[in-house]
Parts: C-alpha cells; structure tokens; sequence
C-alpha cells in the first residue's frame, strides 16, 4: 500500500503503544516523521532504533546532485523530519533530546534523538500536531489576502527556537528578489542536468511509487505529467519557468528567507527544523507555502540574495505564504522501507559506565595525615 498524507490509518492515535518499550513507541512515532517534506519529495532518510534511542540517517541513494550537490536540501528534509517525531512525542506524551552530528561521516548519521521521560503536551504542540498530516506544498495560485496579524511574529519565533532566523522580505525588496528567483529559474531550468534529475522524480498523476512529485502537485494534466519527462529532454522551458517564478514572487504578499549564521550541517538540519516548524504553525493557521529556492540553489546568487536583503546570515530557504485551495497530499514510503533496524532490547549504560572523572564531583578531602589517599575521581 502506498502510504500517504490521507492514508494515515483511521485512528492510528489511539493504537499508542502504551505498554510497549521506548523502541515500539519510536516505531510507532516514525510513521509522523515520514510525513515530513524534502526536495523533489525523495524523502532521503532512514532510521535506526535502539531502545530509547532514534538515529536519523542521511540516504545517499537519494541524493540530488544537480539540485543539491552538497546535500545541503537533504539534510534540511532530515531535520523536518525530526521535528514532525518530537512533535508526535510530546503529543504522545514524551520529552525527547536530540544531537545533531555536526561532521559529516561516511554512515550518514546526522542526528540522534532519545525519548525521555512522560511529560504532558502543550496546546501549541497540539496545533502543530494536528497540522502535520495536514500541511502540504502548495504550488497552486494564492489569493492576495495578508497573512493574519500576529502570525508572521509567531513564525518568526518557531524559526528562532531553532536558532534560525526568518526575515519579511520588505515591500522594496519584492521586485529585485522576484528578479534574482527568475534569474536562479533560468539558470536551473536551463541546465540539462538540473532537467535529467526533475524528470527522474517527476510523476504520473496516477502515480503507484511512493516518492517523487505527481504532476498535479504542480497543477499539471494527466496528459501534461505524461509528457513531461519527453518534453525536459527535448526542449527548454527555462524562459517559461522563469517568467511564471517572477510572477509567484511578485504576486506573493508574504515572501519569507531563513538564514543560518554559518552554513554547515548543523545549521541545514537546524534550517530543516525550523523550516517545518513554520510551515506546521502557518498550516495550523489556514495558510499555504511553497518555494522560491532558485535564487538559493545558485551559489552566485545565494551571494546577491543575502547582499540585496542586507542579511548578516546564510539565506537557506525561501517560501511564499498565503490563502489558497486545499491540495492533495504526496505518496510516502512506509514505515517498514525507511526504518533499517530496530533493537528493542537496547538497555541505557548505567550511569556509571558513563562516569566521566573530570565533571562535576566535588574535590576529595584531603588526606588525614596517617590515613591512605582516595583514589581521585572515585564514586562514592
Ligand atoms: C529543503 C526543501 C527544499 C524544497 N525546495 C523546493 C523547491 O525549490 N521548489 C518546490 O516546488 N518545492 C520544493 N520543496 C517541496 C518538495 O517538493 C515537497 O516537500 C515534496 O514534493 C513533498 O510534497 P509535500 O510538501 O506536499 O508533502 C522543498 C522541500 C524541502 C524540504
């Protein structure tokens, strides 16, 4: 079965496992992870459990790299997909800790998250909760309507939580910036390679893969997604593309970039975080976002987006927010494909095999005299 947004098992909440093991409810939490978005919807993630312990893993035969050479997009698909598991924990009732691998290494660990101890959830974690099988990428057209009062603040602090930051672009920025998206739309469409690799996760409408774009996630015909692969390959629609990008841009009353201050892997998979967690608040809120990332994925653009919008950070992403018609979910792959391995049996390291001398214990006495000297860092 493909598993998509819609087909989340009719009352999966309250299959919770409650009397299973940390191992079983991280099983269980996946299947709101994988609800998570990533570029071309390659979904480039597979996990590891171990006891109480999720590792979140980079899947490099997923790798974009027209697209995304550095894998800069895939970690970021990685990290939202760690937001929608904490999300569901809290909802579920669990704290959870998390570490991000900031190296980049040979097995594609890029974090670690732990279920911690019961804890209630709160009414904001609820409204994301509710919002992740909801929220979509929606390409369609959006009606001129300002996003409510008050919400570009909330999304400004859900980005910071994750120490991203999230920047308005101003009313006087709108024309240069929409000119630098159709200038990064001609240069991506405009290239073979980028074209090869859409085409390769382009879909039909009637898609039985669980992964990769449907045309209608782009407003396409059953007849158009059928041609679309035969048509990137023999003609260039970069000057098309590049003219409907300026008009999303132009046409978009809330146009939004997050920025990292560095720009490594911990600040993708944190640019990830904060990125779902924005998209789930304005979700929550009735609203709709898609991308304008063009300016972003070419690197001598990247330089003249952060220039013209005077940003001290890195521009990671950019989205375009407003009202418009409801869109159908994407397929997913299930939760059996992308988990590797589960350990239920996994116990934590007692605490003291963990014991590390140079923390916090306080100095021993000093000897009496007469009396044999402690053993330093001994625990008492
Ligand atoms: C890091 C990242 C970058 C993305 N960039 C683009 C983009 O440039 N253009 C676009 O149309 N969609 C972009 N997407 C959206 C994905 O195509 C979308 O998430 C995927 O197809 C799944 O669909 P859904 O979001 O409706 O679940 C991006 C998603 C992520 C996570």
């Amino acid at each position: 079965m493909v598993l998509d947004s819609t087909t989340l098992p009719a009352g999966l909440e309250r299959s919770f496992p409650v009397w299973g093991g940390p191992a079983e409810r991280l099983r269980f939490l996946l299947a709101w992870a994988v609800l998570a978005p990533s570029r071309h919807n390659a979904q480039p993630w597979l996990f590891e459990i171990e006891g109480d312990e999720l590792r979140i893993i980079a899947d490099a035969t997923r790798a974009l790299p027209a697209v995304d050479p550095d894998g800069r997009e895939l970690a970021m698909g990685c990290g939202a997909a760690i937001v929608n598991l904490r999300v569901a924990a809290a909802h579920f009732g669990h704290a959870t800790s998390e570490e991000v691998v900031r190296e980049h290494r040979r097995d594609g660990l890029v974090a670690r998250v732990r279920l911690e101890e019961r804890r209630a959830s709160s009414p904001e974690n609820e409204e994301l909760f509710q919002a992740i099988p909801r929220r979509r990428t929606n390409r369609l057209p959006l009606d001129g309507r300002e996003p409510p009062t008050g919400l570009v603040t909330q999304l400004l602090r859900e980005a910071r939580r994750e120490g991203v930051s999230l920047r308005l672009v101003e009313e006087q920025q709108r024309r240069p910036v929409a000119e630098l998206v159709a200038e990064g739309a001609r240069r991506l469409w405009g290239s073979p390679r980028f074209r090869s690799e859409y085409a390769t996760w382009s879909r039909l409408n009637r898609t039985g893969r669980a992964d990769g774009m449907p045309g209608w996630a782009s407003g396409r015909s059953d007849a158009a997604a059928l041609l679309q692969p035969l048509l990137l390959r023999f003609t260039n629609p970069a000057r098309v593309e590049a003219e409907r990008e300026r008009w999303r841009a132009l046409g978009t009353r809330a146009l939004l970039v997050l920025s990292t201050a560095r720009d490594g892997k911990a600040e993708w998979v944190a640019a990830g975080e904060a990125l779902e967690r924005v998209l789930l608040r304005a979700t929550a809120a009735g609203l709709s976002a898609s991308y304008l990332n063009e300016p972003i994925e070419v690197p001598e653009l990247r330089a003249r987006l952060r220039d013209l919008l005077g940003e001290p950070g890195v521009p990671q992403l950019m989205l375009r927010l407003g009202h418009g018609l409801v869109v159908r979910p994407t397929p997913r792959r299930p939760v059996e494909e992308v988990l590797r391995r589960i350990d239920v049996r996994y116990r934590r390291p007692a605490l003291l095999a963990r014991y590390d001398p140079s923390l916090a214990l306080p100095r021993p006495p000093p000897p009496r005299p007469g009396a044999g000297a402690g053993a330093p860092g001994t625990l008492h």
